[in-house]
């Protein structure tokens, strides 16, 4: 079993920005009025036009060759690797893999903040918006903000406790749980790899931890797998 993590850099090169980078997001955009139920509450329109904005330059972009790379791997190995991203694009699916596990949600969603309901996001999505299901004026952009719980945790620890492999792609490693899923895997006794354009707050954790451009190393990584077909690093 390999487990595969994914963070902001896999779609830097689709021109997605990153976050806590310099220039990245949070330099330019206060995460506190933006990606929190409290923000939310205090100014939806706001936050709707950081998420429209954001949807809308995901919409223009377009995968890359990590993220077709991982979409093959997806492809050859089925429910022998676990995509998991932090990422809220849909990158990944749109280069061809399926069963992404998005554990901070989806950009193209839209979310009732009353009754749970979820339909496709609007290309704009207005604090007016009504609920398709309850009626209720509560649509929220399906994504999980800080102080919220990221998505299926669990099944994701289950597939980290069995992996022979937990490889992170493109992930600072400053946001947790994401973050510990490497303490997971060593506690397992997987092998760790990261492959990020620096080494990451958390690379002293991975067995290997490769510096580069993820459209350089990630198909670089993949052909290497699938050419050993041992889950060698
Ligand atoms: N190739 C590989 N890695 C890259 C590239 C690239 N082309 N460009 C940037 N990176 C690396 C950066 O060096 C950095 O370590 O990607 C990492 C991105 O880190 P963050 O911006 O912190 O993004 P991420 O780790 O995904 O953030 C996790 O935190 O802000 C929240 O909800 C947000 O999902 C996000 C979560």
């Amino acid at each position: 079993m390999i487990v595969i993590l994914t963070g902001a850099g896999l779609s830097a090169e689709s021109g997605l920005g990153t976050f806590s980078d310099s220039g990245g997001l949070w330099s330019r955009f206060d995460l506190n009025e933006v990606a929190t139920p409290q923000g939310f509450a205090r100014d939806p329109a706001q936050v709707h036009d950081f998420y429209n904005l954001r949807r809308d330059t995901c919409r223009k972009a377009s995968p890359n060759a990590a993220h077709r790379a991982l979409a093959r791997l997806k492809q050859a190995l089925g429910d022998d690797l676990i995509l998991v991203t932090q990422n809220v694009d849909d990158l990944l699916e749109r280069a061809g893999a399926q069963q992404v596990i998005h554990m901070h949600g989806s950009l193209m969603g839209a979310l009732c903040n009353k009754c749970d309901s979820r339909w496709p996001a609007p290309h704009r999505m207005r604090p007016d918006d009504l609920c398709p299901d309850c009626g209720a004026r509560a649509t929220r952009p399906d994504v999980v903000w800080f102080g919220e719980m990221p998505r299926a945790m669990e099944p994701v620890t289950h597939a980290i406790a069995r992996a022979d492999l937990f490889v992170a792609i493109g992930t600072s490693g400053t946001v947790y749980p994401a973050a510990g899923f490497v303490d997971l895997a060593l506690e397992a006794g997987a092998k760790t790899l990261e492959l990020n354009l620096e080494p990451s707050q958390t690379h002293d954790r991975f067995y290997r931890s490769l510096s580069g451009l993820a459209t350089q190393t990630v198909p670089a990584f993949v052909e290497g797998l699938l050419t050993s077909r041992d889950h060698r690093i």
